[in-house]
């Protein structure tokens, strides 16, 4: 697992200038990039998000190819047109097929719930493009590694195809992970991760595409514990050998939602309710192969708790802390100052030593939960165009899906230590 890539040709951002297909202005001076023609699938939440990444990386960052966006996908004429309005796609298709076999499309952007993930990615390769497939990479194992097997084929044809852990993008998470590998604290002993979220806390909040394991594969352990899983994996570097688990579905039957989601609940239909099918929260326990021994809880009932993804890592030589709720600082221990005057301390992960940071702002002025999505895009733009292999890549997210599987036959097992193949 690497570092995410320095910035090249940084500077000054472009923002403000207006790039047309295919060109871009960077310090005044014109010059011609190939277009990297993008088709994305569902416009909600990840949609509005990934939009906003595909349209800014290329005016922040100098790219070697210019991501146009080309054409947006949802099953509503109306709708569809509506958001390729509001986020600059030039195109709508209402069928993701079409989209698909379309021939100026170079990469297919998956922002679907995952009962999609499998079929839309498996098609998109099989027609020659690139992919980028929102986490949980699919619903099962089985759909992850037919995912993975026709991604290894594909990258053979030149194709590449990344899974959207977005934070790993946060500037403070990759410091994080390049402090971690210049050995800053040294031999790991401990991963603690929490992500909390709140917005099932009522009982009376509908039952979304997100309660539905059909729709959603599991509850809160495949949406937000696949980022934690994801990112502590990232961090430190080692995947886990196993787990313990606990999981709950504290309100079992919810009202029926009136129409779409809106981030991450809908309006309630009232009256008829249906049956809640994944898990509310999921706790577990891990080991690294190294011996490091690890925490995990994921939760959508952490009352007051928005959107805290909170890691702390403890090694024989210092610590790291993160919280997204604060996203533009790392706290670090150095356990290696005296201890009259060693403590945490807080670094601002604004300087444009930082990753990422050298196309952005002046040191101070932070940025946010979005520009996850624009280094996400930023970063994928440089593997199409460099021809390499992309992280995430589909194996990563798989062997992520691996997790979440061992843990929820942990659970049904008692809570029973079960290994994850490697
Ligand atoms: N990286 C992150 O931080 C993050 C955050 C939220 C969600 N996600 C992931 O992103 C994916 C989408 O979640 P969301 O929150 O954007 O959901 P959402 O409900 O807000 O949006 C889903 C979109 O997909 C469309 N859609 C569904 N099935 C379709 C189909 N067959 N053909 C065309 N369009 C279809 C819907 O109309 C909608 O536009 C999920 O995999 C979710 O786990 C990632």
């Amino acid at each position: 697992m690497g570092q995410p890539q320095a910035p090249e040709g940084a500077g000054a951002g472009t923002a403000g200038t207006a790039p047309v297909a295919g060109e871009a202005t960077t310090t005044g001076v014109s010059v011609t990039r190939p277009p990297l023609r993008v088709g994305m699938i569902g416009y909600a939440f990840m949609g509005a998000a990934h939009s906003q990444g595909w349209r800014t990386a290329g005016r922040v960052f100098d790219l070697p190819l210019n991501p146009v966006l080309a054409a947006i996908c949802g099953r509503d004429a109306d709708a569809v047109r509506t958001a390729a309005g509001r986020h600059g796609w030039a195109t709508a298709e209402t069928d993701w097929r079409a989209l698909v076999e379309r021939d100026d499309i170079d990469l297919v952007d998956i922002c679907t719930p995952g009962d999609s993930h499998a079929e839309i990615a498996l098609a998109a390769l099989a027609a020659g493009k690139h992919v980028l497939c929102e986490k949980p990479l699919a619903n099962t194992v089985a759909e992850a590694e037919a995912m993975t097997r026709a991604a290894h084929l594909a990258g053979a044809r030149g194709q590449v195809a990344m899974v959207g852990f977005n934070y790993r993008r946060v500037p403070a998470t990759a410091l994080a992970r390049r402090m971690v590998a210049e050995g800053r604290i040294g031999r790991l002993r401990h991963v603690r991760v929490a992500y909390l979220q709140d917005w099932l806390t009522d009982p009376a909040a509908p039952l979304t595409w997100r309660l539905r394991r059909e729709h959603a594969g599991s509850g809160a352990l495949g949406d937000l514990g696949a980022h934690i899983v994801d990112l502590a994996q990232y961090l430190t570097g080692e995947r886990l050998a196993g787990v313990s688990a606990l999981t709950e579905t504290f309100v079992r039957h919810r009202p029926l939602p009136a129409g779409d989601t809106h981030g991450l609940t809908a309006a309630s239909a009232g009256g008829t309710t249906g049956e809640v099918t994944v898990d509310d929260a999921a706790v577990f326990t891990g080991r690294f192969p190294s011996g490091a021994l690890a925490s995990f809880e994921a939760t959508r009932y952490a009352t007051g708790r928005k959107n805290a993804l909170r890691i702390e890592l403890n090694g024989e030589r210092g610590s790291l802390a993160f919280d997204l709720e604060r996203l533009n600082e790392l706290t670090y221990h150095d356990g290696t100052e005296p201890g009259e005057h060693a403590g945490f301390r807080r670094i601002l992960v604004t300087e444009p030593g930082h990753p990422y940071l050298d196309a952005w702002w002046p040191p101070g002025h932070g940025l946010g939960y979005e520009h996850t999505f624009v280094h996400q895009a930023r970063d994928l733009v440089h593997a199409v165009a460099g021809g390499r292999a992309p992280e995430p890549s589909f194996a990563d997210g798989l062997q992520v899906q691996r997790v979440l599987a061992a843990v929820e036959e942990s659970a049904e097992k008692n809570s029973v230590y079960t290994p994850i193949a490697p």
